[in-house]
């Protein structure tokens, strides 16, 4: 779309614990993409976007498929769920999206009903101890993936390849079903299912790394959207109470088939409090009224799930492990707008951990449970944010908490949101330079 210089390949990253405005940052962003691409996780991911007053819930779908020139790829990252790929299609079309590009890798992980199944069982088993899951079948799906016994997208254009692998798969989950007391599956009525979700996926399954390779070549802008966040990764995040892919930049080329030298720029996402769905630690939880109230202004229930969210301060300990381990270029801070009328604000800098001060999350469960918070303390604005164009024109206070975020993590903040849509965005730093 960009021509003449250098392509941009942004990667999206969510740095806390998910729900950031991934979504609306996507869309927002895609007007100067030609490809917008999610990477990984499935339909547990929530992404709202909102345009000319009608608000998508997107889970599997990436974020730019509103815009009719733009082609969205679920990359082989991803974990996908047919039957809920096919009917948020469905969704998005009856919003009226008339037009769109979709590609579907078909490396991607195929989500069976019995992945969902033993989703809940596993949940179930550890009781106190549970995940919290958003119960869509991605832990068991990615397990088999590791374990070499899952179904791809592509399966589903070759009958008797898939035929077999079905057999082989359900021979040994049916026995892990029935040991935790659930109904096993019969091959004829999945195998049946699963041919007729191939029929209707069969224009958009290919392969999307080639794809996406011959992009780069022609120069084209790709924008990788990640679902989930920092602290739900599989490898840096708060584990086990984590997502059971990598959200981080550094997963982008493995999960899209595309060298890792080709990225240009990681934008991290991050909320201007915090908030999490879940089980695990939250080391700057409110649980009192003024958390009851952020939730309450901010409407902070999941968008899959619809649970409550958990709310706490902003704790920019954790987002600084996500620009240490993803190099962010810039950052956009999302829901400003939900903090005015609060004071004083705080900012959480460090923990305190065995009379210890820490400015990193620890890798052990018990550990991050028994930190405490570190503040600084911010002074509120009353004034309404939802109608700034600029950073000049925010209130002083709401301009010092911002410029501290920004020093704290010598990052820079590109984007400012201040409401759901994407005209309540304002620039503060130029990221395309022109
Ligand atoms: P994602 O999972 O990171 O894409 O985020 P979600 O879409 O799950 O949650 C973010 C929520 O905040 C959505 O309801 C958005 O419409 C909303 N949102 C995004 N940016 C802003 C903002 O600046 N202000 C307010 N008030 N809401 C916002
Ligand atoms: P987006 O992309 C917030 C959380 C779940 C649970 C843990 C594991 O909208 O930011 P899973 O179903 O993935 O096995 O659940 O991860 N979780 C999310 N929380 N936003 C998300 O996605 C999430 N996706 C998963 O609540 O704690
Ligand atoms: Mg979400």
């Amino acid at each position: 779309m960009v021509q003449g210089g250098p392509n941009m390949i942004f990667v999206i990253e969510g740095t806390e614990w998910g729900d950031e405005g991934k979504g609306k940052i996507t869309d927002y962003l895609a007007r100067r993409m030609d490809i917008v691409v999610r990477h990984q996780g499935g339909n547990n991911a929530g992404h709202s976007v909102v345009v000319d007053g009608v608000r998508y819930a997107l889970q599997s779908l990436p974020s730019g498929i509103t815009h009719e020139n733009i082609t969205n790829v679920i990359a082989n990252g991803c974990v996908i769920n047919p039957k809920a790929l096919i009917e948020e299609i469905s969704r998005v079309k009856d919003n009226g999206v008339k037009r769109f590009n979709l590609l579907i890798s078909n490396r991607a992980h195929i989500i069976m009903p019995y992945h969902i199944d033993l989703d809940g069982a596993y949940e179930e088993v550890l009781k106190k101890d549970k995940i919290g899951t958003t119960k869509k079948g991605i832990g068991p799906c990615y397990m088999d993936k590791m374990a070499r016994i899952g179904l791809r997208m592509g399966d589903l254009l070759e009958p008797a390849y898939l035929k077999e692998r079905l057999e082989d798969d359900l021979a040994i989950k049916n026995v892990e079903l029935q040991a935790f007391g659930k109904k096993p599956y019969e091959f004829d009525l999945l195998y049946k299912d699963l041919l007729k979700y191939g029929k209707t996926l069969k224009p958009y399954i290919t392969d999307t790394s080639m794809f996406l390779n011959k992009a780069i070549e022609e120069k084209k802008n790709i924008l990788f959207e990640g679902a989930q966040a920092n602290m739900l990764c599989i490898e840096n995040g708060t584990y086990p109470y984590v997502t059971s892919s990598s959200p981080l930049a550094s997963s982008v080329p493995l999960d899209a088939g595309i060298p890792a030298k080709y990225i240009t720029n990681v934008i991290g996402i991050l909320k201007a409090y915090a908030t999490r769905v879940g089980e695990g630690p939250f080391v700057t939880e409110l649980n009192n009224e003024l958390g009851d109230k952020i939730r309450d202004i901010g409407h902070e229930y999941g968008t899959v799930t619809k649970r409550p969210r958990r709310i706490g301060y902003l704790d920019l300990v954790i987002v600084k492990q996500a620009v240490r381990l993803s190099g962010m270029s810039y950052l956009a801070i999302m829901l400003l707008d939900v903090l005015t009328s609060l004071n004083p604000l705080m900012i959480c800098i460090g923990y305190s951990l065995n009379g210890r001060e820490i400015d990193y999350v620890p890798s052990t469960i018990s550990e991050v449970s028994r930190c405490k918070p570190i503040y600084k303390e911010f002074k509120g604005w009353s004034k309404d944010l939802t109608g700034a164009k600029s950073f000049a024109e925010l209130p002083k206070e709401c301009q010092d908490y911002l410029s501290f975020i920004e020093n704290y993590l010598h990052t820079p903040i590109a984007l400012i949101s201040v409401g759901p849509e994407r005209d309540k965005t304002i620039i503060k730093e130029d990221m395309f330079h022109d």
